[in-house]
């Protein structure tokens, strides 16, 4: 650490330094004034020393025109507190440094926002200003955290003799279901560069050409509307291997996992993770990244509420209810109801159950056996049972979102908690409504279950898929499938999915191509390096887990990107502007 600005970090010095003579260097944190002595805290990324101005300094003048976030440097000698002043909070709390000489390296406006971690600042100007808020305390430990973890996760696959390699971020189109950032060619007119929404297509190559077990943490760029866990770019850990089959990709993210969570959290993690279907997971809670760490499952009570007289109950294709065993109030059920057909409910009934007796609109046209069933049926006594009447698919996704939001709301989710599990068996294409034709879960190149192949043509929302996903407390953390190896099978993959065989050559020729060449069997994952340690640093958003992210509108305002460009620059990459 010594270099010619210091000898020691404001982190590093203590009562075994007493006498020592340094010299440090950092930013003023506070500077307090008591009546001759000057006290400054002295901030760098290793922590704060105390430093003390006496009287008799003889640059009083400087010292007291120094300011919040000066940075200086200070050389003095390391001497024990006074008694009431250490601070066991602090690992340099024992000591302070007497002053004996200070220069002042550069001044600092008055930042628009106090250096403190403890203060709550929009979030707008955090990011105009980053580089003062990645000075505070709690981001620079969550850009630790990443640091800290993507070290661990690069020795555990060096361990398992995995090596880095990179790919281009000029490339073609990898359709993972996003749109593409493009880049036009100054040397090729009128042709585009797309950024990859993933290496997906060279990390199969990778395997065509030999170099079994590939990884990389890579910048992966999607053109979709942002929400708290989604960036335009983001970073994923992926991985890739040849002739393995699900388990031995599962086994060494697991690996990886447990390594996370004994050095992040200081927990066992139990292997192998619980796995549940695609199917469980959609028709008990409602997601396919479910949140295991409560309960409120989905419960089918179509079968008891079409031998009701409600209209709706008896003429929709599904009935499901959840039930929450508490007292909720009107205005409550009021806020709940408002809250469902904002998010996609056409209607919520309700039942109120308070010891065999009911309340609530519905009730009307039910016979009290009906009733009794019910409440059974959902086991509850003293509470409340939400209904959703749809299509199979709007119950779930309704009531899986209510699920959450009623969980929240209540409280239900015990923050110690970790459930941590695979989704599996996956289906292989779904219907796109806004399309019009089928697209796949998870992208063209997974595998379908060798005995569904045949279904393709004849039923395709019915093949299951060779895809996993990793869920963490119901956060999608990492999704990979087996791939296909053969050129035939993904020729008919591209079939099933509209797209036709010239367009399947434009786009992906290379592939096709090198699938002719002996690919051998293989497959892979990726996690959401952003998404993952968000979950660790415990915050809500994965802009604070990113040196320099985007806000909500995909706008950098620090620099202000994206912003016009200069008409000779547009000219020359052939470009006129509408
Ligand atoms: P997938 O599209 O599921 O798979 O992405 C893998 C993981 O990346 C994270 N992720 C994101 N994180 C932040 N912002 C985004 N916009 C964003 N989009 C995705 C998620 C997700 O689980 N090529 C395949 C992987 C494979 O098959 O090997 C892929 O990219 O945590």
């Amino acid at each position: 650490m010594k270099t010619k600005y210091r000898t020691h970090t404001c982190g590093q010095l203590n009562k075994n330094d007493l006498n020592k003579e340094v010299t440090l260097a950092g930013w003023v944190q506070a500077r307090r004034d008591h009546g001759g002595l000057i006290f400054i805290d002295l901030r760098d990324r290793y922590g704060s020393t105390q430093i003390v101005f006496n009287p008799d300094f003889n640059d009083f003048k400087l010292a007291e025109s120094l300011r919040r976030e000066y940075c200086i440097q200070i050389k003095g000698k390391v001497k024990l507190r006074p008694k009431g002043m250490i601070n066991n909070n602090l690992s340099t709390g024992d000591i302070e440094v007497e002053v004996n000489e200070v220069n002042l390296l550069n001044k600092s406006e008055v930042p628009p926002f106090e250096i403190d971690e403890r203060i709550e600042i929009n979030e707008d100007l955090r990011l105009k200003y980053r580089y003062l808020d990645l000075r505070r305390k709690n981001m620079l430990k969550n850009l630790e955290l990443r640091y800290r973890m993507t070290q661990i996760v690069r020795n555990f696959l060096d361990k398992h003799n995995f090596i880095d390699v990179e790919t281009p971020c000029l490339t073609k189109s990898t359709p993972e279901g996003a749109r593409d950032y493009l880049v036009p060619s100054r040397v090729n007119p009128k042709q585009f560069y797309a950024l990859p929404q993933s290496p997906q297509l060279f990390k199969q190559i990778l395997m065509i050409s030999g170099y079994d077990r590939y990884y990389q943490i890579v910048r992966c760029f999607r053109d979709e509307d942002l929400r708290a866990d989604r960036q335009p770019e983001f970073t994923q850990i992926d991985i890739e291997m040849a002739f393995i089959e699900e388990e031995d990709i599962q086994n060494i993210v697991e690996g990886i996992m447990k390594e996370l969570f004994k050095e992040f959290k200081n927990k066992d993690l139990k292997l192998p993770l619980k796995r549940i279907s695609f199917h469980q997971a959609i028709e008990t809670y409602g997601s396919d990244k479910p949140d295991l760490r409560f309960n409120l499952e989905l419960i089918d009570v179509d079968e008891i509420v079409k031998k009701s007289d409600f209209n709706i109950f008896k003429t929709s294709e599904l009935v499901k209810a959840i039930s929450l065993e508490k007292e909720i109030s009107r205005k409550d059920l009021d806020e709940i109801t408002g809250w469902a057909m904002r998010n996609g409910a056409r209607g919520l009934a309700w039942i109120k159950v308070n010891d065999g007796k009911y309340d609530g609109a519905v009730v009307k046209y039910f016979k009290e056996k009906e009733l009794k069933e019910l409440t059974k049926k959902l086991n509850v006594k003293n509470g409340v049972i939400f209904f959703v009447a749809d299509k199979r698919k709007t119950v779930n996704e309704v009531l899986g979102r209510l699920r959450n939001y009623l969980a929240e709301k209540y409280k239900l989710i015990d923050e110690n908690k970790d459930e941590l599990f695979w989704v599996v068996d996956f289906p292989l294409f779904e219907y796109s409504e806004d399309e019009q034709r089928w697209v796949s879960v998870h992208h063209p190149f997974t595998q379908p279950h060798p005995d569904q192949v045949k279904k393709m043509t004849t039923d395709p929302g019915n093949v299951r898929s060779r895809g996993y996903d990793l869920v963490w407390n119901g956060n999608e953390i990492a999704g990979g499938s087996i791939r296909i190896h053969g050129q035939e099978m993904q020729s008919d993959v591209f079939k099933s999915l509209g797209i036709s065989e010239e367009e399947a050559k434009i786009k992906f020729s290379f592939l096709l191509d090198a699938l002719k060449f002996g690919a051998p069997p293989h497959g892979g994952i990726a996690f959401g390096l952003d998404r993952l340690t968000m979950l660790f640093a415990k915050t809500n958003s994965i802009r604070d887990v990113i040196a320099f992210p985007k806000n909500k509108d995909a706008v950098c305002l620090m620099t202000n990107a994206p912003s016009p460009v200069t008409d000779s620059q547009l000219k020359e990459l052939h470009i006129k502007l509408r």
